[in-house]
């Protein structure tokens, strides 16, 4: 019997952080010996907002392919590559463009929520808007039935799953209904507390050094009320304890938690167990991350490889598409 197919992308508009790596990458690596997985770095989605300069993209894919395989992703189990290696997708996206209302479009709720969000690039522009459905036409291509995201993109695959429907009934079965696979994760804090995201400049990225991330937790803000070192605070308005629940032991957990508000121990010891505790699973990270970055034409074959390989999928597909629509051959 063969596998089920599983399908998620991300994104390289900046740097991968640890809410990256707990968030997306560790659960893409678990799902890798299962089903047949599909994993690429969204380098077109990376233009519809950064369009205007694009002189950290190349850089950028390259951080998200070495934090890939350096988090354990192996290129001989999962399939890696790069969305603008793989044209098929634009010619998805312009097919299924034609049957999709402006409305479904203008109606999701990232659409409106990021274009309020950033002031500083314009965002009416005919490639944001249509963002969602070329998410649709990466999924749809492989035929995925799963897709390992966070929440904040279950209105994209609504919409995939809605358009794939539509596409369906206009011409027949050809897109299964793709399922999100929720991270455990959604959600990682950034050292001020605010959702992490490069926007805040509060992120702990995966390619800082290590006295950086030492640097970074241990100047992270912690309950505002206590004060003193004798003050009892709410490990739950401390970021550092909600990092704590992503990167400790229960055990650790409960220490602190207890610590805090009995006033046992002082800020600085508790960051110190959440420093051990990220330093041991980012020290292999780097230590991988620096034996791919030595050999940058190694990267490059795994890339391409991939890329050859989704190519093959999405062409089987893309027959099948255009068979559907009447574009096939004459006879
Ligand atoms: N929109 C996703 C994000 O920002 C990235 C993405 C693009 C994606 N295409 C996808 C995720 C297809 C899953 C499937 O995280």
């Amino acid at each position: 019997m063969s596998k089920q197919r599983v399908l998620s992308g991300i994104q390289p508009s900046g740097k991968l952080h640890i809410g990256n790596l707990v968030g997306a990458l560790q659960n893409w690596v678990r799902l890798q010996d299962q089903y047949e997985c599909y994993y690429f770095i969204a380098d077109w989605h990376a233009l519809t907002s950064q369009y205007a300069d694009t002189s950290a993209l190349k850089d950028n894919v390259l951080d998200v392919l070495v934090n890939c395989l350096a988090a354990g992703l192996d290129p001989e189990k999962a399939t890696i590559f790069a969305q603008s290696r793989v044209i098929e997708h634009a010619e998805l996206h312009v097919l299924l463009s034609m049957i999709t209302p402006l409305s479904w479009l203008e109606r999701v709720p990232t659409y409106k929520e990021k274009q309020q969000e950033v002031t500083d690039r314009d965002l009416n522009t005919y490639g944001f808007l249509g963002y969602p459905l070329l998410q649709s036409a990466d999924i749809l291509m492989y035929r995925a039935h799963y897709v390992p995201v966070g929440i904040d993109q279950m209105p994209h695959l609504e919409i995939t799953r809605e358009i794939g429907r539509r596409f369906n009934n206009f011409y027949g079965e050809v897109f299964p209904e793709p399922e999100g696979l929720l991270t455990p994760f959604p959600k990682v804090v950034g050292t001020d507390g605010r959702k992490m995201s490069k926007t805040y400049d509060n992120c702990i990225y995966l390619s800082d050094p290590p006295q950086d991330v030492e640097q970074k937790i241990r100047t992270m803000t912690t309950d505002p009320q206590r004060i003193k070192r004798t003050d009892k605070g709410d490990p739950e308005l401390s970021p550092v304890y909600h990092l704590h629940k992503v990167f400790s032991s229960k055990e650790e957990i409960d220490q602190v938690a207890d610590g805090c508000r009995t006033a046992g121990i002082g800020c600085i010891d508790c960051k110190k167990v959440l420093i051990k505790n990220v330093f041991a699973v980012l020290e292999p990270l780097w230590q991988q991350r620096e034996r791919y970055l030595r050999e940058p034409d190694v990267l490059e074959d795994i890339l391409e490889a991939g890329s050859k390989k989704a190519r093959q999928a999405a062409t089987d597909t893309m027959l099948k598409v255009r068979t559907a629509m009447g574009l096939g051959p004459m006879k």
